[in-house]
């Protein structure tokens, strides 16, 4: 997508030397478009960690150009395979919920495991993290196409007045490569012409809507509104939203999916409203290793900073972080929720778009 007119990735090798990784900074976005640096497993890690990178996609991708990384940096102090999987276990502890981390990772470690000498596993890192990341952006397209013929046929009932599309967090073009998973049908959509215009929760306490989100829809021109987290309800009792289309960090082979904290009440006020709710995501979002996601799906919990205190910037420019509640006061800070099959309309996958339960993702994804 583009950024001032020109087109960006968030990740991608630097083209005068290949052994440096560059990625978009997004704790800095809106105020500061900014590129960094990532020589080291460690850079990719902390990258991940400290979000300077997010979204299941681009985490997972990350996680592979860490790993190419690793073996750049391979000194031949222990045993190669050993190495291999020790760097895997290190970068795979980054976040623990969105599954794209573990499962690219997984598919170096597997297809690295015959080598023994160091220029071909950087090789074969290289080669793989880049398909890795054009798989996702071709993924992210294909589930545009799908999602967009969902927007498509809402507008046609509407007799072409505007299709309001409730989203949340960030499952934009920055969670991926390029697109997005949520974002995608909304892009496809516009590029179509047809009408549209999108409810962009400010997604507390992190803000990904309202500062990433909200950012990527001006950049490309998309009509938008941001809402508080709790305005969604009140929009869709009163036939203000026509879909809502979120992403995944990790769902189920039985359809629960975890997202973002907040996407579950969002699910739950669709429900109460008759509102279709759709969730967006790529195959390397699935844990078909799981079938109970309340219980199952591991929950992030995050530093008591990111509630108690709030980034903005002043009308001079200044960027400042101020606290906004009781000092002292105790926070509880969970970064995402599981919603469960019942209350998804349809998962919209690179594949096509299946309902949230066993029989139907598995007719869609059999190997
Ligand atoms: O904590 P984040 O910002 O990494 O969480 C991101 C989300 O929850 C996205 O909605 C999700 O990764 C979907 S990815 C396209």
């Amino acid at each position: 997508m583009k950024v001032n007119g020109l087109h960006y990735h968030t990740i991608w090798v630097n083209e005068n030397d290949s052994s440096v990784i560059e990625v978009i900074d997004q704790r800095r976005l809106p105020f500061v478009f900014e590129t960094v640096q990532l020589k080291t497993e460690t850079d990719a890690f902390e990258a991940i960690r400290n979000m300077t990178v997010r979204g299941a996609p681009l985490i997972g991708v990350t996680g592979a150009f860490g790993m190419y990384l690793a073996l750049i940096n391979y000194h031949e102090t222990i045993p190669l395979q050993e190495y291999i999987q020790e760097k895997a276990d290190y970068l795979k502890t980054a976040r623990p919920t969105a599954v794209n981390l573990a499962i690219l990772i997984d598919e170096m470690v597997d297809a690295l495991r015959n080598y023994t000498d160091k220029e071909s596993v950087i090789e074969l890192a290289l080669k793989m993290a880049t398909e890795m990341k054009n798989r996702e952006i071709s993924w992210s397209e294909q589930i545009g196409e799908y999602g967009c013929e969902l927007i498509e046929a809402i507008s046609k009932k509407k007799n072409g007045e505007p299709v309001n599309i409730l989203t949340h967090c960030n499952a934009g073009w920055l969670a991926c490569i390029d697109w997005g998973t949520a974002t995608a049908p909304i892009y496809k959509a516009f590029l179509k012409g047809i009408p549209i215009h999108v409810w962009v929760d400010e997604t507390r306490p992190r803000n990904q809507g309202a500062r990433l989100t909200a950012w990527e829809l001006r950049q490309a021109g998309v009509p938008h509104t941001v809402i508080p987290d709790n305005t969604g309800g009140h929009l869709m009792q009163h036939g203000m939203v026509d879909i809502c289309i979120v992403g995944s960090d990790r769902t189920t082979a039985t359809g629960d999916v975890a997202n973002k904290i907040g996407t579950y009440l969002k699910a739950l006020a669709a429900e109460d409203n008759q509102v279709p709710f759709y969730v967006a995501l790529p195959s390397s979002t699935f844990d078909f290793n799981l079938s109970d996601g309340i219980n199952e799906i591991p929950i992030e919990q995050r530093d008591a900073s990111e509630v108690n205190q709030m980034e903005g910037i002043s009308p001079e420019g200044k960027i400042h972080t101020v606290r906004i509640m009781p000092e002292g006061s105790p926070v509880a800070n969970y970064g995402f929720d599981v919603t469960p099959a019942r209350l998804v309309t349809g998962l919209v996958t690179e594949r096509g778009i299946c309902e949230a339960n066993r029989e139907s993702i598995s007719s869609l994804f059999q190997k």
